[in-house]
């Protein structure tokens, strides 16, 4: 599995309760974050090197794409060209949305390139062309995060103002639709209300993942051990591996550089 940093360690720690079994290789892209505003186009090209790497020095089984923005940019490319299953984020977060509200008024929040692609308002038409549904991208959540600083008060101050719309449309659903974002939950709870359900996509794509190796008989027996974790960074990996196992929690211990050979870092 990948994303551009530490978002989709939400996706990790819930793969790793449902299926403790599991090898998992998390790749955090942190030398190229953020994705959110960069070029659709830009972070295709990243999602297909991540995956050959993935493929050709992991020999996995299936790629879980766990970051929305490169979901958006890249994820029928990579189920087209790729011999193993990918499943992204998206549809599972936008499912798990239209169960969870009752007024079927609801909202999505993610990267300026998730909100820009249109998918998720394509993923939620699909499932039902009724629903009423309000997106705003937050640009400087990712940042925030990425900082280790998920309650101080600037972060509270920028999610009164990008959520604003939100809580004008009257929503009783949001779905965080960046895999950093869960890390935000209580702030933009603070500010969206109490009754406004928060959903993120993690529990609904571990679900699905399990669902598809099940279905297709590629569940690891656990038989005299349990799953191995490695994680890897393209940045710094000593910050990686502290801010990470704060986050993820001590299953993330040991972090490997990589580098991709010609990429642009900025
Ligand atoms: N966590 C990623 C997502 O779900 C993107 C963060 C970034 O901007 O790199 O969209």
């Amino acid at each position: 599995m990948f994303d551009s940093g530490f978002g989709g360690l939400t996706v990790a720690r819930a793969l790793l309760d449902l299926m403790p079994d599991e090898d998992l290789v998390y790749v955090g892209d942190t030398g190229r974050y953020p994705y959110g505003p960069r070029d659709l186009s830009e972070v295709r090209e990243f999602a297909l090197e991540i995956t050959q790497h993935l493929l050709q020095n992991h020999d996995v089984k299936m790629v879980v794409v766990a970051c929305n923005t490169a979901s958006a940019a890249a994820l029928e490319e990579l189920q087209r060209i790729t011999p193993v299953p990918v499943i992204g984020v998206i549809e599972p977060g936008a499912a798990a949305l239209l169960d969870a509200t009752r007024n079927r008024r609801v909202g999505v929040i993610g990267t300026v390139g998730t909100i820009g692609s249109g998918a998720y308002q394509r993923a939620v038409a699909a499932h039902d062309a009724g629903i009423e549904l309000s997106c705003a991208a937050c640009p400087g959540f990712v940042e925030f995060v990425e900082r280790g600083e998920t309650d101080s008060e600037q972060v509270h101050v920028l999610a009164e103002r990008l959520l604003a719309p939100l809580v004008d449309a009257g929503i009783d659903s949001l779905l965080l639709g960046c895999t950093h974002y869960p890390f935000l939950a209580r702030t933009i709870s603070d500010v969206m209300g109490r009754d406004v359900v928060l959903v993120d996509s993690a529990d609904a794509t571990a679900f699905r993942v399990s669902d598809m190796l099940r279905d297709a008989d590629s569940l690891r027996d656990g038989g005299d051990r349990r799953g191995v974790h490695r994680f890897e960074s393209s940045g710094d990996v000593e910050a990686f591996r502290a801010l990470g196992r704060q986050l993820l929690g001590p299953e993330l211990d040991e972090v490997t550089a990589i580098s991709w050979p010609d990429s642009a870092t900025s």
